[in-house]
């Protein structure tokens, strides 16, 4: 009997388990900690400017030319409704991973977000997410993937 046999299977388990892990790590099909050269981010300099196109169409009428957010966002209207809030990294957006923030832009919140998984393609909704990430100041970025 090869006993260098039995050590490998019995480690075969282990390395099943992290490759699951791993998978799981990327279901979104994006790895948050990824390192772009170019940007150091986990998005390409090509996202962001296909993300500022679809969100200056789409997007700006409510959360404002520069992710800036609607006047007095943090006070509601007399019906209880919040303005939009900003995307650029004054506001909560950061505190949120990016698989919730992808889920509010594709369908939406009964609090006047709109869907877009209709009108918008996967890819199309990471680049306006690439965009606005875009607008976070490092320390921001940083907080941001942390909570991963
Ligand atoms: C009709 C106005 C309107 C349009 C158009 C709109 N939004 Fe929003 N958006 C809102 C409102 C209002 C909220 C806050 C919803 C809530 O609190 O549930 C919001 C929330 C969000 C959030 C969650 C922010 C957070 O901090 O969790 C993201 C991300 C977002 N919008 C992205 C987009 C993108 C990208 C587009 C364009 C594809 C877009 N929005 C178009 C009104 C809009």
């Amino acid at each position: 009997m090869n006993m260098s046999h039995w050590k490998i299977s019995a480690y075969q388990p282990i390395s099943i388990i992290f490759s699951v892990l791993l998978l799981q790590a990327c279901a979104d099909g994006i790895d948050v900690k990824y390192r772009d050269t170019e940007t150091n981010r986990w998005y390409s300099s090509t996202q962001v400017a296909q993300g500022k196109q679809i969100f200056s169409e789409n997007c700006a009428s409510c959360h404002g030319g520069a992710a800036q957010g609607g006047n007095n966002w943090r006070v509601a209207n007399k019906a209880g409704v919040y303005p939009p809030p900003p995307l650029n990294g004054t506001g909560h957006t950061w505190h949120h991973p990016f698989k919730m923030l992808k889920d509010s832009i594709s369908n939406g919140t009964d609090r006047g977000m709109p869907a877009w998984k209709d009108t918008l393609t996967e890819p199309q909704i990471e680049a306006t997410l690439a965009w606005m990430a875009s607008h976070w100041p490092d320390k921001i970025y940083e907080a941001w993937q942390g909570r991963h």
